[in-house]
């Protein structure tokens, strides 16, 4: 694959290395061209992509720059201080472009889908603060920063986690104009992120340390560790765009088969990133005995598995048609990426 970013490297170089130093088989940089090559697929070019993620991602954070003031000004300080660092760290913000490049693929503005997108990366970023912490995968670092509990201390990161939880469904209840998107919205993000979605993936996660698991159960825990919210964001989109069922369930195929190849590039980072470039400690699943997708079926072959489920999501939007190129794009960004 020849993937070409028609665009001044240097320029783009803070928020592409955010976004994706994308390095597969082998990559350079020549005159204002970016272009990563590896055997299997055809020329590919993410430049649009690139363009479209970072003035995104700059509508999520003002969004959620915006939740955090109106919304938190009267609660304790430090509790204020902890949400706020975490949420506005430097994170990738995946969920929330997935939300809004859905409402686009539906040819709705995506400016539509901003409460839910900015809901998605509060669920999220709940989700990692815990994840961090002693009783769960005990890390010390993440977006390139201490963890929250050890930049505040434990009480204060669940207590922040917490809040930010409650904080998306207010978001999404409050600043929706129409109430049936709003329920439906809340709805669908309540179950991805509780008991049988992310949270009880989380648990299987953990339970897996010890017992370890088969082919099945791995594949289990992704789908519903990080398969669900990712899943949920692009139906949040649909929602948020009026997406009839058929399109909905075209957008929820879509995600379940990004969702689990995301989780695959993680692991694979962990065993094959560096700290420099995924703002994480790596290493850490086999030290953990994490079951994981290199654990069971390799390196190489896990490297297979994820791009033959970023082939299934492309084909699920393929009827979307043009409006649905961005979500194509992104698909593949998810097995180039490098953290
Ligand atoms: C990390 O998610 C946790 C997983 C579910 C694998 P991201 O890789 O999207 O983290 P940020 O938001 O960019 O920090
Ligand atoms: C985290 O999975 C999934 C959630 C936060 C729900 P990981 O534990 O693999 O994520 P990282 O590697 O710490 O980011
Ligand atoms: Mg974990
Ligand atoms: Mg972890
Ligand atoms: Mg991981």
């Amino acid at each position: 694959m020849r993937i070409r970013l028609r665009r001044d490297w240097d320029s783009c170089r803070d928020s592409a290395t955010q976004l994706a130093e994308i390095v597969i088989c082998r990559s350079f940089v020549t005159n204002n061209t970016f272009t990563v090559q590896t055997s299997k697929h055809p020329t590919f070019d993410l430049s649009d992509l690139l363009d479209r993620w970072n003035a995104l991602k700059l509508e999520v954070d003002s969004k959620l720059e915006e939740c955090l003031r109106r919304r938190t000004a009267d609660c304790p300080e430090r509790l204020r201080e902890a949400m706020r660092y975490s949420l506005l760290a430097p994170g990738k913000r995946l969920r929330p472009i997935l939300c809004l490049l859905s409402a686009e693929a539906l040819e709705c503005s995506p400016s539509i889908a901003i409460h839910n997108a900015a809901a998605l990366e509060m669920i999220h970023c709940y989700s990692l603060i815990h994840d961090d912490l002693p009783a769960m995968d005990d890390d010390d670092l993440r977006r390139g920063r201490p963890t929250c509990h050890i930049q505040f201390d434990e009480a204060t990161a669940i207590l922040a986690g917490d809040g930010l939880q409650a904080l998306a469904f207010e978001t999404i209840l409050a600043d929706t104009n129409n109430s049936t998107i709003a329920a439906r919205s809340c709805l669908v993000l309540a179950k991805a992120a509780g008991a049988e979605g992310m949270v009880g993936g989380q648990v299987d996660d953990l339970q897996a340390e010890k017992t370890g698991g088969d082919a099945t159960f791995l594949h289990a825990i992704h789908a519903r560790k990080t398969g669900a919210l990712i899943r949920a964001s692009v139906v949040l989109g649909g929602i948020a765009a009026n997406a009839d069922s058929q399109q909905l369930e075209k957008l929820a195929n879509y995600g379940d088969c990004v969702g689990i190849a995301f989780q695959i590039v993680d692991d694979l980072l962990d065993v094959e990133g560096s700290s420099k470039n995924t703002g994480k400690r790596t290493g850490k699943d086999q030290q953990r005995g994490k079951l994981t997708f290199p654990g069971i079926y390799g390196v190489q072959s896990s490297r297979e598995r994820a791009e033959q489920f970023v082939e299934q999501a492309i084909s699920n939007v393929d009827a979307f048609g043009p409006a649905a190129r961005p979500l194509k794009q992104l698909a593949r960004y998810i097995t180039a990426r490098s953290h």
